[in-house]
Protein backbone atom coordinates (compact mmCIF):
# COMPACT_ATOMS: atom_id res chain seq x y z
CA UNK A 1 0.00 0.00 0.00
CA UNK A 2 1.55 3.35 -0.87
CA UNK A 3 1.36 5.78 1.81
CA UNK A 4 0.51 9.41 2.14
CA UNK A 5 2.98 10.79 4.76
CA UNK A 6 1.26 13.67 6.69
CA UNK A 7 3.58 16.53 8.56
CA UNK A 8 3.48 16.74 12.11
CA UNK A 9 4.42 19.82 14.22
CA UNK A 10 3.77 19.35 17.92
CA UNK A 11 4.14 22.07 20.32
CA UNK A 12 5.52 21.00 24.21
CA UNK A 13 8.15 18.50 24.54
CA UNK A 14 7.63 16.78 27.95
CA UNK A 15 5.59 14.02 29.67
CA UNK A 16 3.04 14.16 27.08
CA UNK A 17 5.22 15.33 24.37
CA UNK A 18 7.10 11.95 24.83
CA UNK A 19 4.09 10.15 24.79
CA UNK A 20 2.96 11.38 21.21
CA UNK A 21 6.30 11.85 20.19
CA UNK A 22 6.60 8.18 20.51
CA UNK A 23 3.21 7.07 19.14
CA UNK A 24 3.90 8.70 15.59
CA UNK A 25 7.26 6.54 16.29
CA UNK A 26 5.73 3.15 16.53
CA UNK A 27 2.42 3.93 14.56
CA UNK A 28 3.53 2.70 11.15
CA UNK A 29 5.65 -0.14 13.09
CA UNK A 30 2.58 -2.10 14.14
CA UNK A 31 0.09 -0.83 12.37
CA UNK A 32 -0.89 -0.54 8.07
CA UNK A 33 -1.98 2.78 7.51
CA UNK A 34 -2.47 4.59 5.03
CA UNK A 35 -0.99 7.58 6.04
CA UNK A 36 2.67 7.71 7.61
CA UNK A 37 3.25 10.91 10.33
CA UNK A 38 6.07 12.21 9.80
CA UNK A 39 7.98 14.36 12.60
CA UNK A 40 8.20 17.27 11.12
CA UNK A 41 8.95 20.12 13.86
CA UNK A 42 8.30 20.70 17.64
CA UNK A 43 8.28 24.21 18.75
CA UNK A 44 9.45 25.29 22.50
CA UNK A 45 10.53 28.46 24.29
CA UNK A 46 13.58 27.58 25.19
CA UNK A 47 15.94 27.00 22.34
CA UNK A 48 18.81 24.46 23.43
CA UNK A 49 15.94 22.48 25.74
CA UNK A 50 14.01 21.99 22.34
CA UNK A 51 16.94 21.57 20.11
CA UNK A 52 17.76 18.70 22.46
CA UNK A 53 14.09 17.50 22.76
CA UNK A 54 14.29 17.29 18.95
CA UNK A 55 17.17 15.23 18.90
CA UNK A 56 16.38 12.46 21.87
CA UNK A 57 12.26 12.36 20.11
CA UNK A 58 13.15 11.97 16.59
CA UNK A 59 11.44 15.47 14.89
CA UNK A 60 13.21 17.00 12.10
CA UNK A 61 13.61 20.68 12.97
CA UNK A 62 12.25 23.33 15.77
CA UNK A 63 11.29 26.28 16.18
CA UNK A 64 11.08 28.97 19.45
CA UNK A 65 7.94 30.56 18.38
CA UNK A 66 4.73 28.18 18.32
CA UNK A 67 3.37 30.95 16.23
CA UNK A 68 6.05 29.98 13.93
CA UNK A 69 5.25 26.56 13.46
CA UNK A 70 1.15 27.34 12.95
CA UNK A 71 2.54 29.44 9.99
CA UNK A 72 4.67 26.50 8.14
CA UNK A 73 3.67 25.59 4.87
CA UNK A 74 5.35 22.31 5.74
CA UNK A 75 3.30 21.36 8.69
CA UNK A 76 -0.38 19.36 8.16
CA UNK A 77 -1.10 18.92 11.95
CA UNK A 78 -0.68 20.60 15.16
CA UNK A 79 -0.20 18.76 17.98
CA UNK A 80 -1.03 20.56 21.19
CA UNK A 81 1.28 19.23 24.34
CA UNK A 82 1.41 22.25 26.30
CA UNK A 83 -0.28 23.49 29.58
CA UNK A 84 -3.99 23.69 29.28
CA UNK A 85 -3.90 27.67 29.62
CA UNK A 86 -2.54 27.69 25.90
CA UNK A 87 -5.16 25.26 24.22
CA UNK A 88 -7.30 27.66 22.93
CA UNK A 89 -5.15 30.48 21.62
CA UNK A 90 -3.20 27.84 19.42
CA UNK A 91 -6.10 25.55 18.43
CA UNK A 92 -7.64 28.45 17.22
CA UNK A 93 -5.14 29.96 15.33
CA UNK A 94 -4.11 26.30 14.14
CA UNK A 95 -7.51 25.94 12.76
CA UNK A 96 -7.86 28.94 11.63
CA UNK A 97 -4.54 28.52 9.35
CA UNK A 98 -6.24 25.13 8.17
CA UNK A 99 -4.19 22.77 10.25
CA UNK A 100 -5.53 19.66 11.42
CA UNK A 101 -5.67 19.59 15.22
CA UNK A 102 -4.69 16.85 17.72
CA UNK A 103 -4.92 18.47 21.66
CA UNK A 104 -4.43 17.40 25.16
CA UNK A 105 -7.07 17.41 27.44
CA UNK A 106 -8.88 19.51 28.54
CA UNK A 107 -9.78 20.78 25.80
CA UNK A 108 -9.55 24.36 27.42
CA UNK A 109 -9.30 26.42 30.91
CA UNK A 110 -13.12 27.71 30.21
CA UNK A 111 -15.91 26.44 28.83
CA UNK A 112 -16.29 29.67 26.99
CA UNK A 113 -12.65 29.04 25.13
CA UNK A 114 -13.99 25.08 24.58
CA UNK A 115 -16.80 26.85 22.39
CA UNK A 116 -14.44 29.27 20.62
CA UNK A 117 -12.24 26.06 19.86
CA UNK A 118 -15.31 23.81 18.41
CA UNK A 119 -16.49 27.02 16.98
CA UNK A 120 -13.07 27.43 14.90
CA UNK A 121 -12.58 23.70 13.65
CA UNK A 122 -15.82 23.31 12.15
CA UNK A 123 -15.93 26.86 10.66
CA UNK A 124 -12.16 25.78 9.34
CA UNK A 125 -13.22 21.99 8.08
CA UNK A 126 -10.39 20.58 9.76
CA UNK A 127 -9.68 17.56 11.76
CA UNK A 128 -9.74 17.60 14.86
CA UNK A 129 -9.11 15.09 18.61
CA UNK A 130 -8.63 15.62 22.06
CA UNK A 131 -6.24 12.73 23.55
CA UNK A 132 -8.60 10.77 25.89
CA UNK A 133 -6.03 8.14 25.34
CA UNK A 134 -7.85 6.14 28.22
CA UNK A 135 -10.22 4.70 25.74
CA UNK A 136 -7.83 3.10 23.61
CA UNK A 137 -6.80 0.45 25.83
CA UNK A 138 -7.55 -2.61 24.49
CA UNK A 139 -10.04 -3.80 27.44
CA UNK A 140 -11.94 -0.62 27.83
CA UNK A 141 -13.03 -0.79 23.83
CA UNK A 142 -13.39 -4.25 24.11
CA UNK A 143 -16.17 -3.75 27.32
CA UNK A 144 -17.57 -1.06 24.95
CA UNK A 145 -18.80 -3.64 22.39
CA UNK A 146 -19.76 -5.57 25.05
CA UNK A 147 -22.14 -2.79 26.21
CA UNK A 148 -23.09 -2.07 22.40
CA UNK A 149 -23.99 -6.36 21.87
CA UNK A 150 -25.99 -5.93 24.62
CA UNK A 151 -23.85 -8.40 27.10
CA UNK A 152 -24.55 -6.33 30.02
CA UNK A 153 -28.43 -5.24 29.46
CA UNK A 154 -29.48 -2.04 31.27
CA UNK A 155 -26.55 -0.32 32.82
CA UNK A 156 -27.37 0.84 36.39
CA UNK A 157 -23.94 2.15 37.96
CA UNK A 158 -21.12 3.60 36.69
CA UNK A 159 -18.33 3.39 39.23
CA UNK A 160 -14.79 6.10 38.71
CA UNK A 161 -12.19 6.66 41.23
CA UNK A 162 -8.99 8.35 39.57
CA UNK A 163 -6.42 7.98 42.32
CA UNK A 164 -2.99 9.43 42.53
CA UNK A 165 -0.87 10.63 45.42
CA UNK A 166 2.12 12.87 43.93
CA UNK A 167 1.44 16.43 45.10
CA UNK A 168 0.59 14.58 49.08
CA UNK A 169 3.85 15.91 50.23
CA UNK A 170 3.20 19.62 51.75
CA UNK A 171 6.49 20.18 49.89
CA UNK A 172 5.87 19.49 46.20
CA UNK A 173 5.95 22.92 45.22
CA UNK A 174 3.33 25.13 43.25
CA UNK A 175 3.59 23.75 39.64
CA UNK A 176 1.52 24.57 36.68
CA UNK A 177 -1.24 22.42 37.64
CA UNK A 178 -2.03 23.86 41.32
CA UNK A 179 -2.55 26.70 39.72
CA UNK A 180 -6.52 28.22 37.92
CA UNK A 181 -5.23 30.31 35.84
CA UNK A 182 -3.15 28.19 34.30
CA UNK A 183 -4.92 24.89 34.66
CA UNK A 184 -8.64 25.57 34.91
CA UNK A 185 -9.39 23.15 38.02
CA UNK A 186 -7.23 20.44 39.94
CA UNK A 187 -7.50 16.84 40.53
CA UNK A 188 -10.86 17.61 38.58
CA UNK A 189 -9.90 18.71 34.67
CA UNK A 190 -6.53 17.04 35.56
CA UNK A 191 -7.63 13.40 36.08
CA UNK A 192 -11.43 13.41 36.69
CA UNK A 193 -11.72 14.32 32.77
CA UNK A 194 -10.21 11.52 32.10
CA UNK A 195 -13.32 9.52 34.37
CA UNK A 196 -15.80 11.57 32.76
CA UNK A 197 -15.06 10.70 29.18
CA UNK A 198 -15.15 7.16 30.06
CA UNK A 199 -18.21 7.40 31.29
CA UNK A 200 -19.62 9.36 28.07
CA UNK A 201 -18.00 6.72 25.94
CA UNK A 202 -19.11 3.66 27.79
CA UNK A 203 -22.49 4.52 29.64
CA UNK A 204 -23.68 7.65 27.93
CA UNK A 205 -24.18 11.74 28.29
CA UNK A 206 -24.36 13.20 31.48
CA UNK A 207 -27.77 14.76 33.31
CA UNK A 208 -26.79 16.01 36.67
CA UNK A 209 -24.01 16.19 38.93
CA UNK A 210 -23.81 16.82 42.53
CA UNK A 211 -20.22 17.61 44.19
CA UNK A 212 -17.68 18.56 46.50
CA UNK A 213 -14.09 19.38 45.90
CA UNK A 214 -11.16 19.93 48.43
CA UNK A 215 -7.61 21.71 48.81
CA UNK A 216 -5.96 20.10 51.71
CA UNK A 217 -3.01 22.17 51.70
CA UNK A 218 -3.66 25.59 50.79
CA UNK A 219 -0.08 26.93 50.20
CA UNK A 220 3.25 25.38 48.69
CA UNK A 221 6.77 26.30 47.63
CA UNK A 222 7.46 28.38 44.85
CA UNK A 223 8.65 26.37 42.01
CA UNK A 224 8.15 24.56 39.05
CA UNK A 225 7.63 20.91 37.97
CA UNK A 226 10.98 19.73 36.56
CA UNK A 227 9.29 16.25 34.29
CA UNK A 228 6.87 14.16 34.10
CA UNK A 229 4.84 14.39 37.15
CA UNK A 230 7.98 15.21 39.79
CA UNK A 231 9.44 18.75 40.95
CA UNK A 232 11.33 20.07 43.42
CA UNK A 233 11.90 23.46 44.82
CA UNK A 234 14.27 25.23 47.04
CA UNK A 235 12.90 28.03 47.29
CA UNK A 236 11.17 29.25 50.81
CA UNK A 237 8.82 31.44 49.88
CA UNK A 238 5.05 29.91 49.65
CA UNK A 239 2.12 30.58 47.01
CA UNK A 240 -1.23 29.76 47.05
CA UNK A 241 -2.78 26.69 45.56
CA UNK A 242 -6.13 27.66 43.49
CA UNK A 243 -7.46 24.40 42.39
CA UNK A 244 -8.96 21.50 44.67
CA UNK A 245 -6.67 18.74 45.83
CA UNK A 246 -9.39 16.35 45.37
CA UNK A 247 -13.38 16.60 43.84
CA UNK A 248 -16.24 13.89 44.70
CA UNK A 249 -19.00 13.94 42.58
CA UNK A 250 -22.92 11.73 41.97
CA UNK A 251 -24.23 12.27 39.03
CA UNK A 252 -27.23 10.92 36.66
CA UNK A 253 -27.09 9.65 33.11
CA UNK A 254 -29.45 11.11 30.20
CA UNK A 255 -30.45 7.17 30.05
CA UNK A 256 -31.17 6.74 33.44
CA UNK A 257 -28.25 5.29 35.16
CA UNK A 258 -26.09 6.27 38.30
CA UNK A 259 -22.36 7.56 38.47
CA UNK A 260 -20.56 7.60 41.34
CA UNK A 261 -16.59 9.70 40.65
CA UNK A 262 -13.87 10.41 42.65
CA UNK A 263 -10.62 12.14 41.91
CA UNK A 264 -8.03 13.17 44.35
CA UNK A 265 -4.39 13.21 44.12
CA UNK A 266 -4.10 12.55 47.84
CA UNK A 267 -4.84 8.67 48.29
CA UNK A 268 -1.36 7.57 49.37
CA UNK A 269 0.09 4.32 47.57
CA UNK A 270 -2.36 5.05 44.37
CA UNK A 271 0.12 6.19 41.76
CA UNK A 272 -2.08 6.21 38.36
CA UNK A 273 -5.08 4.19 39.97
CA UNK A 274 -7.49 5.14 37.16
CA UNK A 275 -10.58 2.79 37.96
CA UNK A 276 -13.84 2.00 36.73
CA UNK A 277 -16.91 -0.50 37.44
CA UNK A 278 -20.05 -0.93 35.51
CA UNK A 279 -23.02 -2.83 36.62
CA UNK A 280 -25.42 -3.43 34.61
CA UNK A 281 -28.79 -5.51 34.59
CA UNK A 282 -27.21 -8.81 32.81
CA UNK A 283 -23.49 -8.43 34.20
CA UNK A 284 -21.11 -5.90 35.57
CA UNK A 285 -16.97 -5.23 34.22
CA UNK A 286 -14.14 -4.04 36.40
CA UNK A 287 -10.91 -2.22 35.17
CA UNK A 288 -8.11 -0.51 36.34
CA UNK A 289 -5.64 0.95 34.66
CA UNK A 290 -2.73 0.17 36.71
CA UNK A 291 -3.76 -3.57 35.08
CA UNK A 292 -4.67 -2.21 32.08
CA UNK A 293 -5.06 -5.42 30.07
CA UNK A 294 -6.73 -7.51 32.68
CA UNK A 295 -10.97 -6.65 32.19
CA UNK A 296 -12.72 -9.05 34.74
CA UNK A 297 -16.14 -9.38 33.64
CA UNK A 298 -19.38 -11.49 35.16
CA UNK A 299 -22.61 -12.58 33.64
CA UNK A 300 -25.42 -13.01 35.71
CA UNK A 301 -26.51 -16.09 33.42
CA UNK A 302 -23.78 -18.02 34.48
CA UNK A 303 -24.25 -21.38 35.56
CA UNK A 304 -25.12 -21.35 39.20
CA UNK A 305 -22.02 -22.54 41.40
CA UNK A 306 -19.62 -20.75 38.90
CA UNK A 307 -20.93 -17.34 39.21
CA UNK A 308 -18.57 -14.81 39.88
CA UNK A 309 -15.75 -12.45 38.51
CA UNK A 310 -13.82 -13.92 35.63
CA UNK A 311 -10.22 -12.61 34.26
CA UNK A 312 -9.92 -11.57 30.45
CA UNK A 313 -6.40 -10.98 29.35
CA UNK A 314 -7.51 -8.69 26.79
CA UNK A 315 -4.48 -9.43 24.21
CA UNK A 316 -6.45 -11.68 21.65
CA UNK A 317 -7.01 -11.17 18.43
CA UNK A 318 -10.41 -10.38 18.79
CA UNK A 319 -9.91 -7.75 21.24
CA UNK A 320 -9.67 -4.12 20.03
CA UNK A 321 -5.62 -2.96 18.71
CA UNK A 322 -4.33 -6.41 20.44
CA UNK A 323 -3.85 -8.29 17.60
CA UNK A 324 -1.30 -5.42 16.09
CA UNK A 325 1.09 -6.34 18.84
CA UNK A 326 2.05 -9.67 19.75
CA UNK A 327 0.95 -13.14 20.61
CA UNK A 328 -1.77 -13.39 22.98
CA UNK A 329 -1.24 -12.95 26.45
CA UNK A 330 2.36 -10.66 25.74
CA UNK A 331 0.72 -7.86 27.22
CA UNK A 332 1.07 -3.94 25.98
CA UNK A 333 0.92 -0.69 27.97
CA UNK A 334 0.17 2.79 28.74
CA UNK A 335 2.33 4.33 25.85
CA UNK A 336 -0.10 1.78 23.82
CA UNK A 337 -2.58 3.90 24.14
CA UNK A 338 -1.62 6.67 22.49
CA UNK A 339 -0.37 4.98 19.47
CA UNK A 340 -3.78 3.75 19.21
CA UNK A 341 -5.58 7.50 19.58
CA UNK A 342 -3.41 8.81 16.84
CA UNK A 343 -4.00 5.77 14.69
CA UNK A 344 -7.69 6.55 15.09
CA UNK A 345 -7.07 10.71 14.35
CA UNK A 346 -4.39 9.76 10.86
CA UNK A 347 -7.20 7.61 10.01
CA UNK A 348 -9.89 10.31 10.27
CA UNK A 349 -7.70 12.14 8.51
CA UNK A 350 -7.18 9.81 5.50
CA UNK A 351 -10.82 9.18 5.07
CA UNK A 352 -12.30 12.16 5.71
CA UNK A 353 -14.13 11.70 8.67
CA UNK A 354 -14.06 13.19 12.38
CA UNK A 355 -12.22 10.89 14.84
CA UNK A 356 -13.76 10.36 18.31
CA UNK A 357 -12.83 11.61 21.11
CA UNK A 358 -12.94 15.26 19.54
CA UNK A 359 -13.45 18.93 20.13
CA UNK A 360 -17.12 17.92 20.45
CA UNK A 361 -16.45 15.54 22.94
CA UNK A 362 -14.05 18.04 25.24
CA UNK A 363 -17.09 20.41 24.74
CA UNK A 364 -19.52 18.29 26.39
CA UNK A 365 -16.71 17.35 29.06
CA UNK A 366 -15.70 20.68 29.30
CA UNK A 367 -19.63 21.12 30.30
CA UNK A 368 -19.84 18.71 32.74
CA UNK A 369 -16.63 19.82 34.90
CA UNK A 370 -18.27 23.34 34.84
CA UNK A 371 -21.32 22.07 36.32
CA UNK A 372 -19.18 19.63 38.68
CA UNK A 373 -17.29 23.02 39.91
CA UNK A 374 -20.43 25.28 40.34
CA UNK A 375 -22.51 22.36 41.96
CA UNK A 376 -19.29 22.30 44.88
CA UNK A 377 -19.96 26.74 45.26
CA UNK A 378 -23.47 26.06 45.39
CA UNK A 379 -24.12 22.70 47.54
CA UNK A 380 -26.54 21.84 45.23
CA UNK A 381 -27.64 19.52 41.79
CA UNK A 382 -26.47 21.28 38.73
CA UNK A 383 -27.73 20.65 35.28
CA UNK A 384 -25.64 19.88 32.53
CA UNK A 385 -28.11 21.32 30.14
CA UNK A 386 -27.99 24.90 31.78
CA UNK A 387 -24.27 24.91 31.01
N1 LIG B 1 -3.59 12.27 28.33
C1 LIG B 1 -3.06 12.22 29.54
O1 LIG B 1 -3.21 11.23 30.24
C2 LIG B 1 -2.28 13.38 30.07
C3 LIG B 1 -1.26 13.18 31.02
C4 LIG B 1 -0.53 14.28 31.44
C5 LIG B 1 -0.81 15.53 30.93
N2 LIG B 1 -1.81 15.70 30.04
C6 LIG B 1 -2.11 17.04 29.48
O2 LIG B 1 -1.06 17.37 28.58
C7 LIG B 1 -0.77 18.76 28.63
C8 LIG B 1 0.71 18.94 28.97
O3 LIG B 1 0.96 18.31 30.21
P1 LIG B 1 2.40 17.68 30.55
O4 LIG B 1 2.22 16.79 31.71
O5 LIG B 1 3.03 17.17 29.32
O6 LIG B 1 3.14 19.00 31.02
P2 LIG B 1 4.70 19.24 31.19
O7 LIG B 1 4.84 20.29 32.20
O8 LIG B 1 5.42 17.93 31.35
O9 LIG B 1 5.11 19.80 29.74
C9 LIG B 1 4.57 21.02 29.25
C10 LIG B 1 5.34 21.45 28.01
O10 LIG B 1 4.75 22.67 27.52
C11 LIG B 1 5.78 23.67 27.39
N3 LIG B 1 5.14 24.97 27.62
C12 LIG B 1 4.64 25.43 28.78
N4 LIG B 1 4.08 26.65 28.59
C13 LIG B 1 4.25 26.95 27.29
C14 LIG B 1 3.91 28.07 26.48
N5 LIG B 1 3.29 29.13 27.00
N6 LIG B 1 4.24 28.02 25.16
C15 LIG B 1 4.89 26.96 24.64
N7 LIG B 1 5.25 25.87 25.36
C16 LIG B 1 4.92 25.88 26.66
C17 LIG B 1 6.82 23.27 28.41
O11 LIG B 1 8.08 23.85 28.09
C18 LIG B 1 6.80 21.75 28.26
O12 LIG B 1 7.54 21.33 27.14
C19 LIG B 1 -1.72 19.35 29.65
O13 LIG B 1 -2.83 19.88 28.98
C20 LIG B 1 -2.13 18.15 30.50
O14 LIG B 1 -3.42 18.30 31.07
C21 LIG B 1 -2.53 14.64 29.60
Amino acid sequence: MKQKEIRIGMIGYQFMGKAHSHAYRDLPFFFNTKIKPVQKAIAGRNESAVKEAAEKMGWESYETDWRRLVERDDIDVIDIVTPNHTHAEIAIAAAEAGKHIITEKPLALTLEEAHQMYEAVQKNGVTHMICHNYRFAPAVQFTKKLIEAGRLGRIYHFRANYLQDFIMDPQFPLVWRLKKEVSGTGALGDIGAHSIDLARFLVGEFKEVVSIMETFIKERPMGEMSSGLQAKSNNSTLGEVTVDDAALFLAKFENGALGTFEATRFAGGNRNKNKFEINGEKGSVRWDMENMNNLEVYFANDEPGLQGFRLINCTEEIHPYAGAYWPSGHIIGYEHTFIHLVHEFLNGIANNYQPEPNFKDGLKNQQVLKAVEESAELKQWVNIAEQ
